[in-house]
């Protein structure tokens, strides 16, 4: 029998795609990009194209794409039932590490996403604080409730601290209850917290704010003026969390906040965020010994589902084991080193930001500080360039490289020959 041809079905998915998604797509990435498979460190598209995978599912394959301990947990857990509502055993355990490993949680309330995460953070300071104005930092990203998209992305950023919205669609009285400075700067964020701290109820910040560190004294500084007011700080750690240390980024950068979120790694592939904080704010959700007046109400039917918990275990336990965080930021501080060496070589106007377990180049010498700085980048150069990666074999979004506990030398040598041939074509 003669082998069947390989019929590649991306033009028929991309055109049912089309048909019944906006835009063909999940919102997420272009049409045309459609994953199929993926192990360890790689993914493999619908045309059976293999990629060194820096995308990670936007983060939470952080151990790697089919995990054997995942795996076999989940497979484990499905035949005795996916979700309950009730509590669980592999919740409560997931809840006790979060507790044991995150420097400000006492107490974890579970949901499904960041997003999630962060809309109930914000309202548990707001409760807590008997005030309604949030700080945050434009460029920061908080997920996608009306009070997050304020001065995530403005094309023309407006004056501080009046947000500007990234979306239609968010009432008009949202922009007065949200609170806009730079990151990074803490002269702007110390006179703003002085000058509306009878109104404040909380500060949002990404402790790393997609990209950029923080400068060193930031979050310390944040920390103080928030303490010295009353003002709860909130960090969220969605991206971050188990992912710069197993205590996040607080750990990282040693600075704890009073509240923080939680997200991708944490569920390992499956769809858990959490609210981690200090006893007094998560009181608030506790039915049995808030008043009526004081009490938050939070529900979800999927939070903290058995699934979810022990996928999250499993990638606990596997992060806990030694030598995981050396090896993932000695790969991490490879590829960075091995880019910045490429682009120095070839004379571009361009560098690396970020930390070892995620990062990415923006094409500018202008040092980056907050968000306006990334505005001088030339997001063109950066979309061809990745397109030309595409071509040679490397997965990544937009912007960022996130960096695997998975990825093998192998992996780090394809990816350090594609950026040689990519920046080659680049500069040709
Ligand atoms: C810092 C940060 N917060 C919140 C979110 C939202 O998380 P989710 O996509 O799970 O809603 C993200 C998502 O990328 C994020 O990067």
């Amino acid at each position: 029998m003669k082998d069947q041809p390989h019929i590649d079905p991306t033009a028929a998915l991309v055109a049912t795609a089309k048909r019944v998604l906006p835009g063909g797509s999940f919102g997420n990435m272009p049409a045309e990009t459609i994953l199929r498979e993926g192990s360890a460190g790689r993914v493999w598209d619908e045309a059976g194209n293999e990629y060194v995978d820096f995308l990670l599912g936007s983060g939470p394959m952080f151990i790697g794409h089919a995990h054997p301990a995942v795996t076999a947990a989940v497979q484990a857990q499905i035949p005795l039932g996916t979700t309950f509502f009730g509590n669980n055993r592999h919740g409560i355990a997931l809840a006790e590490a979060i507790v044991d490993a995150v420097p400000c949680a006492d107490q974890v309330r579970f949901v499904c996403s960041g997003t999630e995460a962060d809309l109930y953070a914000m309202r548990a300071v707001r409760a807590f604080r008997k005030r309604d104005k949030i700080l945050k930092f434009e460029g920061g990203y908080h997920g996608m409730s009306d009070y997050a998209l304020m001065s995530l992305a403005p094309k023309r950023p407006g004056n501080f601290p009046r947000p500007t919205p990234d979306s239609p669609g968010i009432p008009k009285s949202v922009q007065d209850e949200m609170v806009v400075a730079a990151f990074n700067d803490i002269e702007m964020v110390e006179s703003l917290i002085r000058e509306q701290k009878d109104e404040l109820a909380g500060v949002i910040v990404e402790p790393f704010q997609r990209l950029i560190p923080p400068a060193p004294g930031f979050l310390q500084a944040l920390r103080k003026v928030t303490a010295e007011h009353g003002i709860p700080l909130i960090f969220d750690e969605v991206v971050t969390g188990f992912r710069f240390a197993y205590g996040g980024a607080q750990e990282y950068y040693g600075v704890t906040p009073d509240i923080c979120t939680l997200g991708k790694i944490v569920g390992g592939g499956f769809a858990l965020g959490a609210v981690a904080g200090r006893a007094d704010i998560m009181a608030q959700f506790d039915r049995t010994t808030a008043s009526d007046e004081d009490f938050l109400f939070q529900v979800g039917t999927l939070s903290g589902n058995p699934v979810a918990s022990v996928a999250g275990l499993a990638t606990l336990e596997v992060l806990r084991q030694p030598g995981t965080y050396a090896k993932v930021f000695a790969t991490g501080r490879e590829l960075m080193g091995a880019l910045s060496e490429l682009l120095k070589k070839a004379g571009l106007k361009a560098q690396v930001i970020g930390e070892p377990p995620l990062f990415d180049l923006v094409f500018t010498d202008r040092p980056i500080r907050d968000y306006r700085d990334t505005l001088h980048g030339d997001a063109a150069t950066l979309k061809r360039f990745n397109q030309l990666l595409r071509a040679r074999g490397i997965m990544k979004g937009e912007s960022k490289y996130y960096v695997s506990v998975a990825h093998t030398k192998a992996d780090i040598d394809h990816t350090i020959d594609a950026w040689k041939d990519a920046i080659a074509e680049l500069t040709a």
